[in-house]
């Protein structure tokens, strides 16, 4: 278990820190992972007495699905950990008033003051908070370790980002600051690094002697949910691309690491980020392209389109769906493409990481080849699969393909939060599934070009008139075949 310890959650009445964050706390707090001397202390700009917060806590926990079952009277315990603070981030006084919270903790439990701040909060107080915990001290690691976590999304382009980083630098060491990207927190995600490196026969096909091209889809059925503010300034590029997507692909391209261990891991997926050769403004059209789906028909129902949801303003620019080529200048990878896609409102919820196999170099039997595959499914039906060619059984020598499948039910146990897992490693110090400073950087540089051609001034740039372009419930637009064709196709999920 970490050291005794205060999670700080700032934001702790918004939406994540109800569905996500405080189930994951209760959950890990009830299996004993937190230690007996660890409270929680909740941050808003809304006033209200522990009492009241103490309620809302609880409430949440009852109506999230992602709450475990509470063991008899542990909710009433858990109550009981639970502290409130309430101010105005611009100021000096609610930091006070947390930094008393800490010496409380520590007077009640004894140890050090180790606090780890969790910024749960809209982007725009990401940079205010750090510096009005760094302006009363709660950054000063002279009492005790002090950790700060920041949500997505970090920063709005390249340049925001670095903005933001150096806003954190002038008050956190790099090795202080936790950057959530919660793809890295899936059990499945791991997983991708302990099969290839765990295992003598898959690493020896892993480059462009053998593969053919790898394809990295995260299909959502999900609409916007409400989520128009946010989403309208983000687009899926933000949303998704940038990060959730750019770390499969650091994870699936980068080279073995020497250790386990945060800074030999990061390395190394700094180094594929840094060789995906740059797509400029000028290039994107051909390796690149853009979604937003309009009405269609998902699971038989009909549901509206991009424009007609909730605050989407008429006429909305924003793609719901991308799909982009990347290219690896490096000596593994040349030559062979890393085809991303992501989208709301595809026909099924489903995310995957295949590699995509060279055909045998000689078709000695009748019919044509087909292709291995080696297929991560990350979410839902968490497992692995290949898929061969096989003798069909019978007089002639027909082939077909056959699968051969891991399932993650083979364990028999049930698949923890990618939250749990991402706040026990801070409240431990280990940052191996946190994105550093340079990662989140070169994830920017790459989609930049992007960005700007599609958000440039220039109508010739932004040719959005054809939105929206593919109908909710169906598989993005059909340029998406032509950027992966023509003699490779998307794998039908
Ligand atoms: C979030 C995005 O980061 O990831 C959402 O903001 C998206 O738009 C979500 O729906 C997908 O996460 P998961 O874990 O459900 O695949």
């Amino acid at each position: 278990a970490p050291e005794p310890a205060t999670l700080v959650i700032f934001g702790v009445t918004g939406d994540l820190a109800k569905r996500k964050l405080l189930p994951a706390v209760f959950g890990l707090w009830q299996d004993g992972l937190l230690g007996s001397a660890f409270n929680i202390v909740g941050v808003g700009r809304q006033e209200m007495t522990d009492e009241a917060f103490k309620d809302f806590a609880i409430e949440a926990l009852r109506s999230s699905k992602e709450t475990d079952t509470p063991q008899p009277g542990a909710l009433e315990k858990f109550r009981e950990l639970l502290y409130y603070e309430f101010g105005d981030f611009a100021g000096d006084e609610v930091y006070d008033l947390v930094g008393r919270e800490l010496d409380r903790a520590e007077e009640a439990h004894g140890g050090r003051k180790n606090a780890l701040f969790y910024l749960s909060t809209p982007p725009s107080l990401f940079e205010p908070i750090s510096a009005g915990l760094g302006r009363l001290g709660l950054a000063d690691e002279s009492e005790g370790w002090r950790r700060i976590v920041i949500e997505k999304p970090f920063g709005h382009d390249l340049k925001s980002a670095r903005e933001l980083n150096d806003a954190l630098h002038r008050v956190w060491d790099e090795s202080q600051v936790y950057r959530i990207d919660h793809y890295l927190g899936k059990e499945t995600v791991q997983n991708l690094m302990a099969i290839r490196f765990g295992n003598a026969i898959f690493e020896p096909l892993w480059n462009r002697g053998y593969v053919d091209h790898v394809q990295i889809t995260a299909a959502e059925d999900l609409g916007l949910e409400g989520r128009a503010g946010y989403y309208e300034e983000a687009g899926v590029v933000r949303d998704m691309l940038q990060n959730h997507l750019m770390q499969l692909f650091a994870l699936t391209a980068m080279e073995a690491p020497a250790a386990f261990d945060a800074d030999a891991i990061r390395d190394e997926k700094v180094k594929v980020l840094r060789a995906v050769k740059p797509i400029p403004r000028g290039r994107v059209k051909g390796v690149a392209v853009r979604g937003q789906y309009g009405p269609g028909t998902l699971y038989g129902d009909r549901v509206p389109g991009y424009q007609e949801e909730p605050n989407v303003k008429p006429g909305s620019a924003t793609p719901t769906y991308v799909a982009v080529k990347l290219e690896v200048d490096n000596w593994r990878w040349q030559g062979v493409p890393f085809f991303l896609r992501t989208g709301k409102r595809l026909p099924k919820k489903v995310t995957e990481i295949a590699v995509v196999f060279k055909r045998p170099p000689l078709g000695i039997f009748p019919g044509g080849l087909e292709r291995n595959v080696l297929a991560f499914r990350i979410q839902p039906d968490e497992g692995v699969s290949l898929k061969f060619s096989s003798k069909s059984p019978g007089q002639e020598m027909v082939l077909r393909e056959v699968v051969m499948d891991f399932r993650y039910d083979a364990f028999g146990a049930q698949l923890e939060s990618p939250y749990s897992r991402l706040l026990l490693d801070a409240m431990l110090g280990d940052a191996t599934l946190f994105p550093r400073e340079d990662e989140v950087d070169h994830a920017w540089q790459i989609v930049m070009g992007i960005l700007s051609a599609w958000e440039g001034d220039s109508p010739a740039d932004s040719p959005t008139a054809d939105f929206p372009n593919y109908p909710a419930g169906t598989w993005g637009p059909d340029e998406a075949d032509e950027l992966i064709g023509p003699d490779r196709r998307w794998r039908r999920l």
